[in-house]
């Protein structure tokens, strides 16, 4: 059984707790250490941590002091996963590279990096292979990977098998996003309760950029971009957990909704045979009752791994429309970085 002790860099956040109780009892990896700002470090992450998980802090971490986040405060760790606050992510997550402490990254300061995997495992794992070209320590030590926008995690994953059966011309989405995406304390409360806040700063690119990454095709050194316009309005809605969109795609080779739902089916993941502790059995789930999927009844389904996809039909506009839903602090940050780092395991790039 593999045996790694391992970092979480932002680790009083709202992601990092995420981590913090997603790791608890995983069989491979051990929290070593815990980082955060100068505000936190030097406390017992007790204190330090205003605790937001609907579980009890585990004893296993309450007590350990936290840390800076300086790379030569970490030496003890095999590896580090990253909450960080984007603002600070490029300087602390390149220190660790730099000094041979690889980084699995939630941020989205490196996801466009040329060098940088953008990864979600059940469908692009070949990606990973980017690695090499990065150049933070002479012996390849140091790397970081990243992970996915967390709208982008059940986009992508449900466009794949369309873009493998049919191609994609073109995609249109709304995504009512969950509070918990914006961290703590997050959107005020008068803001959000009752109501639907239409733009969330910054995100439309991210959705309109990352799935082009996502889907495009390792030649060589390079990842070759894939190419259709994607056209986002992100929106926030008074929902907790879970990120639901609605998309309608255009596809290249014309084809209808009973045929999209038996590909989406009928999709085999790449990993499904890695065995690796945190992969859903089913990364997609068809909810075939048309009052499905809602997040409080299936952002926690397969451990909050799963993308859940529903109302599957033939569009006015374009050719399909359905609506697709995954739990956005579990697969869309914390439990996919996790699933990143076992897949990085097995095709050993974690010594
Ligand atoms: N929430 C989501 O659903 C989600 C999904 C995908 C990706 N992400 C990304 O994940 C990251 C964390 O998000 P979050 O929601 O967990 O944010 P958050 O609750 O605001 O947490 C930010 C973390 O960064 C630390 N930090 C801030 N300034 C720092 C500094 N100068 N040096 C070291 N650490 C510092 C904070 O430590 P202190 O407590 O000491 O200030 C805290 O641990 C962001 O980059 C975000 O975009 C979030």
């Amino acid at each position: 059984m593999p045996d790694y002790n391992v970092g979480i860099l932002g680790a009083t956040g709202a992601v990092g707790q995420k981590f913090i109780r997603l790791l608890q009892d995983h069989p491979w990896f051990t929290i070593k250490a815990l980082g955060a700002s100068q505000r936190s470090a030097g406390k017992p992450y007790k204190d330090a941590a205003n605790w937001i998980e609907n579980s009890v802090m585990p004893d296993s971490v309450s007590g350990l002091t936290v840390r800076d986040c300086k790379s030569a405060d970490f030496a003890d760790v095999d590896f580090v996963f990253s909450g960080l606050d984007s603002s600070v992510a490029t300087e602390i997550e390149a220190d660790f590279a730099n000094a041979g402490i690889p980084v699995i990254s939630n941020a989205k300061n490196y996801r466009t990096d040329p060098t940088v995997p953008l990864l979600i495992p059940e469908v692009n794992p070949d990606h990973i292979e980017l690695i090499h070209q990065q150049k933070f320590t002479s012996d390849g030590s140091g790397w970081i990977v990243t992970n996915p926008n967390c709208v982008v995690v059940p986009l992508v994953t449900t466009l794949k098998p369309l873009q493998d059966a049919f191609g994609i011309e073109s995609v249109i989405l709304t995504s009512m996003q969950a509070i918990s995406g914006a961290g703590y304390p997050g959107v005020p409360s008068l803001d959000i309760m009752g109501n639907v806040i239409p733009l969330i700063g910054g995100e439309e690119p991210k959705i309109h950029e990352e799935p082009l990454k996502l889907l495009g095709t390792l030649k060589g050194d390079k990842i070759e971009h894939a190419n259709f316009p994607v056209q986002a309005t992100a929106t926030r809605v008074p929902v907790i957990n879970g990120h639901m969109l609605s998309v309608t795609v255009g596809l290249k080779q014309r084809a209808d909704a009973k045929e999209a739902e038996r590909v989406m089916r009928e999709w085999k993941s790449p990993i499904a045979n890695l065995n690796l502790p945190t992969a859903p059995p089913r990364p997609i789930q068809i909810h075939d009752d048309e009052r499905y999927p809602q997040p409080r009844l299936h952002a926690d389904s397969e451990n909050g791994m799963q993308t859940a996809v529903g109302r599957m039909r033939n569009a006015n506009v374009l050719d399909i429309t359905y609506v697709a839903m995954a739990h956005n602090t579990v697969r869309g940050a914390a439990g996919g970085a996790i699933l990143n780092a076992e897949l990085l395991v097995k095709k050993g790039f974690i010594k």
